[in-house]
């Protein structure tokens, strides 16, 4: 048995959907266990460019069982869009599941998510607004609503009649926002329930069945560890556990499960909403970094904040998630810099930190202390062998390795699934 879970080390968008897709093809299921359609991983096959919001990055072998466990919230309505553009490229969803127990995104979270971000103005989070921190908010007091539910006629009736008073009432008298009629709601949200059915089961039992035979599992994170809720920048997270431990709340499996956890990163930084970002570039460079790596939201199209690696960033994700191996990205985003810098540890009010500052009041007056590398001329996206990489590169490389005290498993020099080599064994 093998199982790895695919992490994102820093903010999220370090190419998880890549690396999940790569794996896939070794893998016989593919799981998703927290967030939602905040998330959008980007896979290219060929000359054909796939963005995924909900269904795993696995969804494109056909070979491969796709899961969507109880950890993940789901939009219905953007999961029966996702699956109509999936169709109508060719890609057939057949062994696909949804756990009975996943929550389920209604419109009202959304509209209070993009309410809650206006009110606060100034100290927004610049959430995704796909209402995600309200769904969530549900399912921790207890009233929320879940896949399995949008089955039972009378119980989602009468779900609804006791939720949507208490959100028309927030809605109307907090936000002076729009409120909902519970029949056109019910309506809307039974017709989701019948289309899905087919998809809705106990993932908690397959995914261990098919671990108990042995099976190869792949655990897709969404985000990263810095959005993590309890281990990320907060409050500028997001509002579930993307890090490594999620997977065992989020599917029902157990921590002994688990036996690699491989960390994306990528070569440089970037990060989408507000929160400190000590190694932010906000001049040339990080325009620079932002064309070049085309770096704009793939759910949002929100141009994504880029700066410098940071490497007390990726050894605090190696630590809260107990990393195997890393996954190293974008590394052909860098070629043609002159200089590239690497942050190694901040100065915080006259003292060196060199671990990273989970305080925010800290780490927003942290200043990066940097290591300066020559840069390189070649294109490394044509090259194969690590051998052949340029002496610069490889120093790079090298030197964020030994900061963050894990072996690249993975280097990725470009979008596409040929643009890999692989360094090491990532599957214990
Ligand atoms: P995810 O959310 O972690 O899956 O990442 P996104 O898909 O949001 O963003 C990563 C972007 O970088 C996507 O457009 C990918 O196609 C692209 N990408 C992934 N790996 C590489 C790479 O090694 N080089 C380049 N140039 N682009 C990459
Ligand atoms: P993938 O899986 C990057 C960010 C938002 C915001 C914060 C909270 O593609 O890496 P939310 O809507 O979740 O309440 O927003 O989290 N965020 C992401 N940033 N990549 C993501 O997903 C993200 N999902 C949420 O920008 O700062
Ligand atoms: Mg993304």
């Amino acid at each position: 048995m093998a199982t790895v879970v695919v992490v994102g080390s820093q903010w999220g968008d370090e190419g998880k959907g890549k690396i999940t897709d790569m794996i896939s093809k070794k893998a016989d299921l593919v799981v998703r266990y927290q967030g939602g359609n905040n998330a959008g991983h980007t896979v290219v096959v060929g000359e054909r460019e796939f963005k995924l919001h909900l269904i795993p990055s696995g969804i494109l072998y056909p070979d491969v069982s796709c899961v969507i466990a109880n950890g993940v919230v789901v939009d219905p309505a953007v999961l029966k869009e996702e699956m109509d553009y999936l169709l109508d490229r060719g890609v057939e969803i057949k062994d696909f599941h949804i756990s009975n127990q996943a929550h389920v995104i209604m419109p009202y979270h959304r509209v209070l998510d993009q309410a809650e971000e206006a009110r606060k103005n100034d100290g927004k989070i610049g959430t995704t607004g796909k209402g995600i921190g309200p769904v969530y908010m549900d399912k921790i007091g207890r009233f929320g609503i879940r896949m399995g539910d949008l089955l039972d006629k009378e119980l989602l009736r009468e779900k609804l009649e006791s939720i949507l008073s208490l959100k028309n009432m927030i809605l109307d008298k907090v936000y002076g926002a729009e409120t909902f009629d519970i029949d056109e709601l019910w309506t809307e949200y039974l017709e989701y329930g019948q289309k899905l059915a087919p998809f809705i089961t106990d993932t908690s039992y397959l995914v261990n069945e098919a671990l108990a035979k042995g099976k190869n599992v792949l655990f897709e994170g969404a985000q990263g560890t810095l959005l993590d809720i309890d281990h990320g920048t907060y409050p500028y997270v997001t509002s579930s556990n993307p890090t490594a431990g999620g997977v065992c709340t989020g599917v029902g499996v157990g921590p002994t499960k688990i036996d690699s956890v491989l960390g994306v990163v990528k070569a440089y930084t970037t990060r989408v909403g507000e929160g400190p970002f000590p190694t932010e570039l906000t001049g040339e460079q990080g325009e620079w970094l932002r064309e070049k790596g085309g770096e704009f939201g793939t759910t949002t199209g929100r141009p994504r904040r880029c700066g410098w690696f940071d490497a007390t960033i990726v050894k605090y994700a190696r630590r809260i998630n107990g990393l195997t191996s890393i996954a190293v990205t974008k590394l052909d985003v860098l070629d043609g810099m002159e200089k590239i810098k690497m942050c190694t540890s901040y100065k915080y009010q006259g003292e060196v930190l060199t671990e990273f500052p989970v305080n925010q009041q800290v780490l927003a007056e942290c200043e990066p202390i940097y290591e300066e590398f020559a840069g390189w001329e070649e294109n490394t996206s044509q090259i194969r062998e690590y051998e052949n990489l340029p002496e610069n590169a490889k120093l790079y490389l090298d030197r964020l390795s030994e900061l963050v005290d894990c072996k690249v498993s993975i280097l990725s020099v470009g979008p596409k699934r040929s643009e890999t080599m692989v360094l090491d064994k990532f599957i214990e």
